[in-house]
């Protein structure tokens, strides 16, 4: 019977916890843009590729622009699209498009593979191009 008061005195302490929590997170879903802590999501990076269209198509079966098409490209080989003419630059740059080697290109385009014909500065927020990845992998479905 002596531990009986304690129990509850242990309940009444979370309970009251509880009550002085926040307001739960999704509060935020009415906002009209998602906050810039919120973690990347394909939505975000269809927004960042307005800074690509350019000179990309992205829609499959899309023409080349500047640039070549971008439908598929997460997980293609390297300047595989054969309708492009691309610059021996990225001709010789070997590999295959994955979220790793896109990520280091798309950071700085003419630092990462010298040469190439692509003149975009770069991405230099990570979760830009992490948002910016997940949105061309979703076009590569
Ligand atoms: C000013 C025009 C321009 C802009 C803007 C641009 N690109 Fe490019 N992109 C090119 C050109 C030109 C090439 C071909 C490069 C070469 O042959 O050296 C290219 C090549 C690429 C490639 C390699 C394609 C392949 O088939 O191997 C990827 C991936 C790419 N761009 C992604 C992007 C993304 C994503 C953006 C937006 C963040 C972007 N580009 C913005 C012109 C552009």
């Amino acid at each position: 019977m002596r531990i009986a008061p304690v129990l509850l005195a242990g309940a009444f302490a979370l309970a009251s916890c509880g009550k002085s929590e926040p307001p739960p997170a999704d509060s935020a879903a009415s906002e009209p843009t998602p906050a810039p802590a919120i973690a990347p999501t394909a939505a975000m990076g269809e927004q960042i590729f307005k800074r690509c269209v350019a000179c990309h198509t992205i829609d499959k079966g899309g023409p080349n622009g500047i640039g070549p098409n971008l439908h598929g490209i997460v997980g293609a080989a390297v300047a595989s699209k054969p309708d492009f003419s691309y610059s021996s630059a990225m001709q010789a740059k070997g590999g295959v498009w994955d979220a790793a080697a896109l990520d280091i290109y798309l950071e700085a385009p003419m630092k990462s593979v010298p040469g190439t014909r692509m003149a975009f500065a770069g991405l230099i927020d990570a979760a830009d191009r992490k948002a910016l990845i997940l949105y061309l992998e979703a076009q590569s479905k």
